[in-house]
């Protein structure tokens, strides 16, 4: 994980607290943080979501792998080592939109387990609210959707170290909730997350 390089800096504390946040919001911040193979679902549910909590008057931002790539994280490609990194700097942005008020939403593979736990325990350490949420689907299904035919490009050798094909993904084995995205639609995934959020006194 990145060290602390800078020295002689301080941490400056504001005057407004989680909770006046939380009045001024009319509601929790939080990060939920989806992780799931390439087209298992994360994005398009993420979408839903966005969508339905804002028509509910909430307040919600989506941080999404392949849009952060083209912005924050441009200079980051698919070894391990930018891996970790391009889920160290979104588990950071989560964080600070999350104590914003904001709920954040992460879709990102983020395929290796250490990089997500290390997401959740700056949250855990700021006391903010954190949900793990794996969107899962069987790679065969995942590789039978292929929107972007990255899939087939990655089994015809075109595409190296592509998660799934010859990168690894390690399954969540404390995620919050689990989505079955062969077994259910977008609707009913997007729903469970909204409803997971009100029971958690989040909304
Ligand atoms: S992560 O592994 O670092 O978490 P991230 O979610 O940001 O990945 O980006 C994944 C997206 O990048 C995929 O949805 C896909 O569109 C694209 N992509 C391009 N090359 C690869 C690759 N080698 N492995 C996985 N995804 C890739």
């Amino acid at each position: 994980m990145a060290e602390q390089v800078a020295t002689n800096v301080h941490w400056h504390e504001g005057e407004i607290t989680p909770e006046m946040r939380a009045e001024n919001m009319g509601q929790r911040g939080a990060t939920l943080w989806l992780t799931g193979l390439s087209a298992s679902g994360k994005s398009t549910i993420a979408v839903e979501l966005e969508r339905m909590l804002l028509a509910n008057g909430k307040h919600a931002y989506r941080l999404d792998g392949d849009n952060i790539r083209m912005g924050l994280n441009k200079n980051l490609g698919f070894s391990a080592e930018d891996r970790t990194e391009n889920i160290r700097r979104i588990g950071e942005v989560t964080k600070l939109f999350a104590d914003s008020g904001m709920i954040s939403i992460a879709s990102f593979i983020s395929p290796y387990r250490v990089d997500r736990d290390h997401a959740r325990e700056i949250h855990v350490e700021s006391k903010i609210p954190y949900f793990e949420v794996y969107v899962e689907c069987p790679l065969e299904e995942a590789e039978k959707r292929d929107p972007k035919g990255l899939y087939k490009k990655a089994r015809a050798g075109e595409i190296k170290g592509f998660t799934g094909i010859d990168d690894p993904y390690e399954e969540p084995e404390s995620a919050e909730i689990v989505l079955k995205t062969h077994e259910m639609t977008i609707q009913e995934s997007a729903q469970a997350l909204y409803k997971l959020l009100e029971d958690n006194g989040i909304i």
